[in-house]
C-alpha cells in the first residue's frame, strides 16, 4: 500500500527544493500531501504543488470546504509521516511552544505520527541560543531532524543553515518509515517471544555462504581509519573519567578490514588488547587527542568510529592530586563536553570519506535512538546495538546489532565480535566493489 507523507512548507527560499523532493518520493510510490503556511506561499505557489504532488494543497485552518472535505485532524492522522521543509526558525519556535494558530501548526499539534524537520535559515538565527533551546526541546519530544548543512546561503552568505537536499530528506523518510515498520515487527515479534533477528531478512548478498568457501572481497588500494576502545578524561594527575568499553569490537574491525587488503590506521583509547596484525596503531587517551590523530589521519576512504568517545571532560583538569577537605566537602567537577569525531568527520565539507560509519550504544529504544542519532551525525551507515548491562556487550565477545544503511534496517543474529567485524568488513568492501562497477 502507498505511505502518505504530509509534507509542510513554511517559508524559506529553499521551499522550491520541495518541488524535487515530491517528485522523487512519488517516483517511490509515495503518495504526497502539501500544506503550506502563509509565509510558505511568499515563495512558491500552490499551484505548482498541486501540478506535482497531483493533490490539493491545504492551507487554511478556518476554511469551509477544506474542513468538510477532510479536517486538520484527519490529514494530521492519514499521514504515516510528516515532513517540515523547509522548517524555519519562527516555525521550530512555534512547534516548539505548541502553537496552533496556523493550519500546519495546529496538524503538528494534532498528530501521533513521527515527524522529520528540516531546517533551513540564515546562520546566526541558526546559531541563536534561542533556536538552539527550541530544538533541544523538539528532540527531547523524539523529532527527527535532517541537516540542515554547511553551504552557501541566499544572502550571499556561507555558513550552517542550508535544508538538507531533496534525497537526503527522501533518505531519512525511508529510514523513519522503515524504522516504524520494524517498531511494528518488533512489537508483533515480542508478543510472540520470537528474537528480533526475525525482522526483515537482509536484502543483500549471501556474504555467509561467499565466507564458507573462505572468499574475502578486496579492500586492496583503500585506506580505512578506525576508532576503537574508551577514551580517559583526566580529573587530576591520578584520576580520570571513562567507561567501560573493551575495545574488542573496534580492533576486531580493524583487523578485518586490514585482512582484506586495507591500509588501516587505528586509533585507540586505552584497551589491554593487543595490537591487530598488519594495522598500524595509534594510542591515545583522551577524545581530545583522538580527534587530532584522526584529522592528522585524513584522507582516508574509510572510517569506521567504533570508540566509545567519552562525551565529557573535566572543565580545568587539577595539576595536582585533588586533596580531600577537612570539612568533609566533596570537590564538584565541571565539565563540557568534547568533540564530536563521528559528526565532524561526517559533516567534512571537503574531502570526506566516501564512506563513515558509526555506532550507535543504546540502552532502551535501540532501532528508534539509532534512526535518529545516524540524522543527526550525518554518517552513511550505522551500526546500532544495545549495551544495557544484562545483554553482556561491553566487554563481552557477543554482541547482536542492526545496520542501518540509509535505505533498510539489516538485523543480524547474535555472534561473536569477530564475525560482525568480519561481516561488517565484508559489507563495506562489496559497497566499494559495487562502486568502482558504476564508475
Ligand atoms: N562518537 C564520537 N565522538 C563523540 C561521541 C561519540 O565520535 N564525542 C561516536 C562514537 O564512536 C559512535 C557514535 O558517535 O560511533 C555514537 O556514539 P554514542 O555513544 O552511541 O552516542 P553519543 O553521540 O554519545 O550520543 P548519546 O550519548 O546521546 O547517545
Amino acid at each position: 500500500m502507498k505511505k502518505h507523507i504530509l509534507l509542510i512548507l513554511t517559508g524559506g527560499i529553499a521551499a522550491y527544493k520541495c518541488l524535487e523532493f515530491i517528485r522523487r518520493a512519488r517516483d517511490q510510490d509515495y503518495h504526497i500531501t502539501c500544506v503550506t503556511t502563509a509565509a510558505a506561499e511568499k515563495f512558491i505557489t500552490p499551484l505548482s504543488l498541486t501540478a506535482i504532488s497531483g493533490e490539493p494543497v491545504y492551507n487554511d485552518l478556518f476554511d469551509r470546504q477544506a474542513e468538510a472535505d477532510i479536517g486538520h485532524i484527519a490529514l494530521a492522522r492519514r499521514a504515516d509521516l510528516i515532513v517540515v521543509a523547509p522548517a524555519t526558525a519562527d516555525f521550530l519556535a512555534k512547534m516548539a511552544h505548541g502553537f496552533a494558530d496556523s493550519l500546519a501548526s495546529a496538524i503538528l499539534l494534532a498528530t501521533e505520527k513521527p515527524v522529520l524537520i528540516a531546517p533551513a535559515m540564515n546562520p546566526s538565527m541558526w546559531h541563536h541560543p534561542a533556536t538552539q533551546d527550541n530544538l533541544a526541546l523538539l528532540e527531547k519530544r523524539g523529532i527527527y531532524r535532517i541537516g540542515p548543512g554547511m553551504g552557501a546561503m541566499a544572502e550571499a552568505e556561507t555558513g550552517m543553515g542550508r535544508m538538507a537536499e531533496p534525497l537526503e530528506i527522501l533518505e531519512a523518510v525511508n529510514d523513519l518509515l522503515t524504522a516504524q515498520r520494524a517498531k511494528d515487527v518488533l512489537s508483533f515479534t515480542h508478543s510472540l517471544s520470537e528474537p528480533l533477528s526475525s525482522l526483515d531478512p537482509p536484502a543483500r548478498a549471501p556474504i555467509d555462504a561467499q565466507q564458507d568457501v573462505g572468499e574475502k572481497t578486496s579492500l586492496q588500494g583503500y585506506r580505512a581509519l578506525v576508532t576503537s576502545g574508551p577514551t580517559r578524561e583526566p580529573i587530576d594527575p591520578v584520576r580520570y573519567l571513562s567507561n567501560h568499553s573493551s575495545g574488542k569490537q573496534g580492533h576486531a574491525i580493524a583487523a578485518a578490514l586490514a585482512q582484506r587488503g586495507a591500509e588501516t590506521l587505528l586509533v585507540t583509547g586505552p584497551v589491554s588488547l593487543p595490537d591487530p596484525p598488519d594495522v598500524t596503531v595509534q594510542k591515545v587517551e583522551t577524545a581530545e587527542e583522538m580527534l587530532a590523530a584522526c584529522q592528522d589521519a585524513l584522507p582516508r576512504d574509510i572510517v569506521v568510529c567504533a570508540a566509545a568517545v567519552a562525551d565529557w571532560r573535566v572543565a580545568a583538569t587539577h595539576m595536582q592530586k585533588l586533596k580531600k577537605q577537612e570539612s568533609g566537602t566533596p570537590p564538584s567537577l565541571v565539565l563540557s563536553e568534547n568533540p564530536d569525531i563521528l559528526k565532524t568527520i561526517s559533516q567534512m565539507t571537503e574531502d570526506r570519506p566516501s564512506l563513515v560509519v558509526g555506532f550507535a550504544a543504546e540502552t532502551e529504544n535501540v532501532l528508534q535512538h539509532a534512526i535518529a542519532k545516524r540524522l543527526r551525525k550525518g554518517c552513511d551507515w550505522l551500526v546500532a546495538n544495545d549495551v544495557s548491562p544484562a545483554t553482556g556487550t561491553f566487554g563481552g565477545d557477543r554482541n547482536e546489532i542492526h545496520l542501518l544503511d540509509g535505505a533498510t534496517i539489516h538485523s543480524w543474529p547474535r555472534m561473536q565480535k569477530t564475525d560482525i567485524a568480519d561481516r561488517l568488513a565484508e559489507e563495506i568492501a562489496q559497497y566499494f566493489r559495487a562502486v568502482s562497477c558504476l564508475e
